[in-house]
């Protein structure tokens, strides 16, 4: 492999090794914004490494917070309490969806003068900051992505906000909140955590629905931070209700191995019969888990030793060893589970047995890129076949694929996911805008160097 700019990945004959992953990005962007909102000192150990979660404390920190980076990825926050700081300039969400989408929800429950003489100065300059509403900003692919699923329920609790056409940058204008009984018409868990969060700052009990279960980081770090909430099984989702004033205390707490990360390098030793790898405290939330199931179904053995709990997440260490490669169908509540492990089980496929279908998925198509066609368009370069659908994709097995000129069209899941691919290519890779992989795991290309034998 060529570590640089554009990244060139060589064809590998095996997968061996232990990988231990930076702290799961999911858990890191709220752990971040909860620990701001406390009170009192929090610790974070295994704080993600990406850049999306170094968006999230920049935020925090423009918004008042003060915290400091120690060694071994520890982050010292001093909470600031449910009142903040209005910022001085826009808050800069880089790439993060997360972090816009989730922190609106705090933003929407801050109530910012604008009257200079009430302002700080330390923090406001009139000249250049209308303190009276935050503006939240981000780049290119961020500008593109739909903000109206949390525009909607945050203005029908009393938030004042603009966007451009439902799309960032967003002007908000907090309020005192008022609780809402809300059914989410989409299921994302960043709405989710944002309305709950929302929820902290409203007046009375609001209510969540969620129409399909999706991954619950936001209700476990709220228990974890002393909020109670009250949560219930509807089918196939679930119904959280959250008091509004309650007060959160900061914490010491271990963040898990991020499994999203991790799914790189399992469906890489997924490639191997033989290949071996062990993956020590990663992050095994049952809502995130079902990754593991579908690669069992795939061939892959895995096996969980050392369960444990941190903060009410589950953590345990795989040892994994490739077999053979089967076929698999995602549908349904599996895609939306699994949303953010598609692009590398898609980009696999083609080295099954039966091949990969995806459907239900449309989301992906509006994710850091167009998901679906970024994968249909790079395993087409790899000489696949594939048939792209409006929500999903179908990938027959049995193909064998060659090395190619690739874009990742700037989304670190796609640079990932066909590093991964191209280990079984024939011939060498070269994946233009590798470099995108800092977004979450920017140690991804020496990691996966350090596993493969050639
Ligand atoms: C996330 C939820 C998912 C996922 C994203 C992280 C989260 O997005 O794709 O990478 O931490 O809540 P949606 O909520 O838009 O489905």
């Amino acid at each position: 492999m060529k570590i640089g700019s554009p990244v060139i990945v060589r064809p590998a004959r095996n997968v061996r090794g232990t990988v231990t992953l930076p702290g799961d990005k999911s858990i890191s962007h709220r752990y971040a914004m909860l620990a701001g909102i406390a009170e009192g000192p929090s610790r974070i150990e295994n704080y993600s490494t990406g850049a999306d979660c170094a968006s999230t404390l920049g935020c925090m920190r423009s918004l008042g917070v003060s915290w400091e980076k120690k060694d071994g990825g520890v982050i010292e926050v001093q909470g600031s309490g449910l009142a903040l700081t209005a910022p001085a300039s826009a808050l800069d969400c880089g790439n993060s969806g997360s972090t816009m989408r989730m922190l609106s929800g705090i933003v929407a429950g801050q109530k910012f003068t604008s009257d200079p003489k009430l302002a700080d100065p330390k923090f406001v300059d009139p000249k250049f900051a209308d303190p009276k509403f935050v503006e939240m900003i981000g780049d290119e692919s961020l500008s593109r992505r739909p903000m109206a699923r949390v525009i909607t329920p945050l203005t029908a609790m009393g938030a004042q906000i603009t966007s451009r056409d439902g799309k960032p940058p967003l002007r908000i204008t907090g309020a005192a909140l008022k609780a809402i009984d809300y059914a989410m018409p989409v299921a994302s868990a960043q709405v989710k955590s944002c309305l709950l969060f929302a929820g902290l700052f409203a007046d009375g009990e609001t209510r969540i629905e969620e129409p399909l279960r999706t991954r619950d980081h936001g209700e476990v770090a709220l228990r974890a931070f002393g909020a109670k909430l009250d949560r219930r099984s509807t089918g196939a989702g679930n119904e959280i209700r959250i008091r509004g004033g309650q007060r959160l205390r900061g914490i010491e707490a271990r963040i898990p191995g991020d499994l999203s990360s991790a799914a790189f390098f399992l469906c890489a030793a997924a490639l191997f019969p033989g290949s071996q790898l062990t993956v020590p405290s990663l992050l095994m939330n049952p809502t995130r888990a079902r990754l593991l199931d579908i690669l069992m179904q795939i061939g892959l053995r895995i096996s969980v030793t050392q369960l444990d709990e941190l903060h009410g997440e589950l953590v345990g260490s795989l040892q994994v060893e490739g077999a053979g490669l089967k076929g698999a169908t995602i549908a349904g509540a599996d895609s939306a589970a699994l949303i953010d492990e598609i692009p590398v089980l898609a980009a696999i496929a083609p080295y099954t047995e039966q091949g990969i279908e995806v459907r239900d998925a449309k989301e992906l198509r509006i994710k850091e890129s167009d998901r679906i066609a970024a994968v249909a368009a790079n395993l087409r370069l790899m000489g696949a076949q594939v048939e792209e659908l409006e929500d999903g994709l179908k990938i027959p097995g049995g193909q064998s694929l060659h090395g190619a000129e690739l874009d990742s069209c700037g989304d670190h899941r796609i640079a990932m996911a066909f590093a991964v691919a191209a280990l079984r290519a024939h011939g060498e890779t070269l994946i233009h805008g590798a470099e995108s992989a800092a977004i979450s795991y920017p140690a991804f290309f020496q990691t996966l160097e350090e596993v493969i034998e050639h």
